[in-house]
């Protein structure tokens, strides 16, 4: 098997992955529709075509956000997938775009796939790499010669991360009613921009959005497969694992509110540091979270005016916390909460929070779990702190999801990687898994 960590990664994620030697039977394999190449070779050709776009040079990262050019280049490849496979191609009134095999308003569908979108210097896989095996597992069932008995789907859902809006999963939620129109017209960017104009300058109908409950009818069963994004799997020999749940997990922004002075001239007792009370409430999440076993990160944070020698009049940090029940995270962020404004009153800082996002627990349906388990020969069953669109669907449609083992846990970060012998591995099971769910 081959990991390769991050000082040696290249820059698809892998150690030279362009200049490997195409065996000879890849090469000898046809691209036409219906005659696929190998799922190895056309594995790699994806990879390959999709490693560049939104790829920052510097940090090695992506920044491919939700209906920017690199966003747009990535549904770009994705039409063209679907359109070299000969797969219908649609675009939904949320701007998911899906790759359909068979009628796609036949019914009891069975759908794969993730999204392409990234998190401020994501890394390769977390997203493309669901889409990219999914289309390779399509080409492996084709060369099989499986013949469905159901429409298979491919989709990509947009702005799954939330790193442009601030709320993750759009396309997933709106399509599901999770998200409502009008919070949608709410959402802005950094630059103030709204969702739906950012939409319309990326060509697409900011009117047409909304709840989708026809398409949705149209799914028997949805399964994401997905880099995992922790170690559970990378001490044991299985390069590919069921998802059992979603832990609960939401995002509060925090405004501490000070007033701007100067830095040179403004006597300590006479400070309302804002940079202060949210250091102090840094701490006091690092601490609260680590008492009860939950999670809590400030990753995010903007300061006005901004100045190097000015005392801030407003630091605003997003706290992103996750537990694995509803009670202790609620409890967590609520003692995040009065630590901050506790700390505000010592300072002089006026502290309000606003919960911007709130995904409740997710239970995969038990039956598909344990089927997909089975198919696989009894791989491991394990749960996740991340947040995915199978998640907002499982809601709505009986879901599940696959995760390919990830050797060193890391992700949303340039340095996170997967073997390209399990990232095959992950290829076959989700074969597998289409296989068994569509064509019997
Ligand atoms: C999505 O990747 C999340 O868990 O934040
Ligand atoms: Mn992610
Ligand atoms: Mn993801």
């Amino acid at each position: 098997m081959t990991v390769v960590g991050n000082r040696s990664a290249g820059r698809n994620g892998w150690a030279q992955p362009d200049h490997r030697p195409a065996p000879a039977h890849e090469t000898e394999a046809q691209t036409a529709v219906g005659a696929p190449r190998t799922t190895g070779a056309s594995f790699h050709d994806m990879w390959r075509d999709l490693a560049p776009i939104g790829r920052n040079t510097t940090t090695n990262g992506y920044r491919r956000y939700a209906w920017t050019e690199a966003d747009a280049d990535c549904r770009t490849w994705f039409k063209e997938q679907a359109q070299n496979r000969g797969l219908t191609y649609e675009v939904d009134r949320n701007g998911n775009q899906w790759a359909w095999l068979g009628d796609p308003t036949a019914g009891d569908a069975v759908v794969t796939g993730s999204h392409l979108d990234s998190v401020p210097d994501g890394g390769a896989f977390d997203g493309p790499l669901g889409v990219v095996s999914s289309f390779a597992a399509l080409d492996e069932l084709r060369a099989r010669g499986a013949r469905p008995t159901k429409p298979l789907a491919i989709v990509n859902f947009g702005d799954e991360e939330g790193a442009r809006f601030g709320l993750a999963c759009v396309g997933s939620r709106l399509t599901s009613g999770q998200l409502g129109v009008a919070q949608a017209h709410e959402l802005r960017d950094a630059d103030g921009l709204s969702l739906p104009r950012a939409m319309e300058r990326a060509g697409y109908d900011p009117d047409a959005i909304g709840p989708d409950p026809e398409r949705l009818a149209r799914i028997g069963a949805f399964v994401e497969l997905h880099i995992e994004q922790g170690r559970a799997l990378a001490d044991t020999a299985d390069p590919v694992g069921v998802a059992s749940a979603i832990w609960p997990h939401g995002r509060w922004r925090f405004d501490f509110h000070g007033e701007a002075n100067h830095a040179g001239t403004t006597r300590i007792e006479d400070r309302r540091d804002p940079m202060l009370t949210y250091a102090n409430t840094v701490l006091a999440a690092r601490k609260k979270a680590k008492l009860a076993g939950a999670l809590a990160t400030f990753g995010k944070v903007g300061v006005e005016p901004n100045g190097v020698n000015a005392i801030a009049s407003l630091v605003r940090g997003w706290l992103d916390s996750r537990a694995a029940d509803e009670e202790t995270l609620a409890a967590v962020v609520g003692e995040i909460e009065r630590a901050a404004v506790e700390r505000g009153q010592r300072d002089g800082v006026d502290v309000r929070v606003t919960r911007e996002s709130f995904t409740p627990v997710v239970e995969f349906a038990h039956d598909l779990r344990d089927q997909l388990s089975g198919l696989l020969g009894g791989v491991p069953v394990l749960p996740t702190g991340a947040g995915h669109d199978a998640g907002i669907l499982s809601a709505s449609v009986p879901t599940a999801m696959l995760f390919v083992r990830n050797p060193t846990g890391v992700s949303h970060s340039p340095a996170e990687t997967a073997g390209e012998d399990d990232c095959l591995a992950g290829v076959a099971a989700l074969a597998e898994v289409l296989e068994g769910l569509a064509c019997h």
